[in-house]
């Protein structure tokens, strides 16, 4: 087959005759494009080796705090996206202080309007179980489905306190695994003063699984302290996992050396996110949410988790698994928008 100029669509893209053969192939006869592919391909090879010298690279792509959506929302005005709200801030060590939302009970919303933070504060004592949510990567509190997650969870009467890790949204200071640990234990902290004998759970979605996990593992190990439960959504087992089944990574699953490369970087910066060793320490009841169209992390992985925490819990009906059927396509990021969720989690928490 023959081209009769220009730039065909090419049969073969490095054809058997080669850019140099005399009958010059169509990317011979396309000058500017050959030198964009090229291009292409020389990022796609430095990339990797890039990534291994520099792994710190990685935290930008595994934490995406730079992409603060939605964009032009202000934080401290949480009323135009969320009934019954206050933002405040707290100081989680010297020199870092986060961004928080707290919803109470949607039982509480006539109370709730027009009120002070301080109002709200007391409004932790009441008895009414308390979320700390723990958001995945990217983005902000005010994100859609975490907006979502409250306005259901609230309206089931629960209070949710939601923060912003350092480093993403207001919040100030840079991201690091253990500096999220520091600044929900601080946050634990606050809420425990003011929350009496109420529950207290950590709720983790996607990123914020292996959060949540880290700091329950360590109030239990450092404190002797049990948070009430931990339920997480959309899991992996650890981070390097997580980076091996996301979309991303895709176009470099098949380059050689991926593992040595990329997977084994995460580690070399400071990434860990062991839900899988955290949950064979933990006590505390443990819920796991998956959806099995979840695109992003798939079903498999909350459900290896599942076993390897069940695997080690003594009292193995602490640990449940529920996994949303496809046709519900709640994916990865929707298990929030579930009308089903709040009675699903009150069955789990023995709560009328
Ligand atoms: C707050 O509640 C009012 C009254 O129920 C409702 O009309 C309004 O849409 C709610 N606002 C938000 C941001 O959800
Ligand atoms: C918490 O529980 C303990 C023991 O059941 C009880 O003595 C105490 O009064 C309770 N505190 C509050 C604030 O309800």
């Amino acid at each position: 087959m023959s081209h009769t100029g220009g730039c065909g669509v090419p049969q073969t893209l490095w054809g058997a005759h080669g850019a140099v053969s005399p009958r010059r192939g169509w990317l011979g006869r396309c000058p500017r494009l050959r030198t964009l592919l090229l291009e292409l391909l020389l990022v796609y090879v430095s990339v990797p080796f890039l990534i291994r010298l520099f792994p710190v690279i990685l935290t930008k792509f595994i934490f995406l705090n730079f992409l603060a959506f939605p964009f032009f929302v202000d934080l401290r005005q949480p009323a135009l996206l969320l009934n019954n709200t206050v933002s405040l801030r707290l100081a989680t060590e010297p020199g870092v202080s986060v961004g928080i939302w707290h919803t109470v009970p949607g039982s509480r919303g006539a109370e709730a309007r027009g009120q002070e933070q301080s109002w709200y504060e007391e409004a932790l004592g009441d008895a009414h179980p308390v979320i700390i949510y723990l958001h995945g990567n990217g983005g902000t509190r005010a994100a859609s489905h975490r907006v979502q997650f409250m306005k259901l969870m609230g309206a089931a009467d629960f209070h949710i306190v939601a923060l912003d890790y350092r480093g993403y949204g207001d919040s100030s200071g840079y991201p690091t695994e253990s500096g999220f640990t520091t600044d929900v234990l601080a946050l634990y902290d606050w809420v425990k003063a003011r929350s009496g004998n109420s529950s207290i759970i950590f709720w983790g979605h996607s990123l914020g699984t292996g959060i949540a996990t880290n700091a329950a593992r360590k109030l239990q190990e450092e404190r002797g302290v049990q948070v009430d439960a931990v339920v997480l959504e959309s899991p992996y087992n650890s981070i390097r996992e997580a980076a091996a089944h996301v979309p991303i990574t895709t176009i470099y699953r098949q380059f050689p050396g991926f593992e040595y490369l990329i997977l084994d970087s995460i580690a070399l910066a400071n990434m860990f996110f062991r839900n899988d060793e955290n949950v064979k320490v933990l006590a505390c009841p443990l819920l796991i949410l998956h959806a099995e169209d979840d695109a992003v992390l798939p079903v498999q992985l909350g459900r290896k988790l599942f076993e390897t925490a069940r695997g080690a819990y003594k009292d193995k009906s602490k640990v449940k698994f529920i996994a949303f059927p496809k046709e519900l396509g709640l994916g990865h990021d929707y298990i929030s928008s579930n009308p089903e969720l709040p009675a699903l989690v009150k069955d789990f928490l023995n709560m009328k």
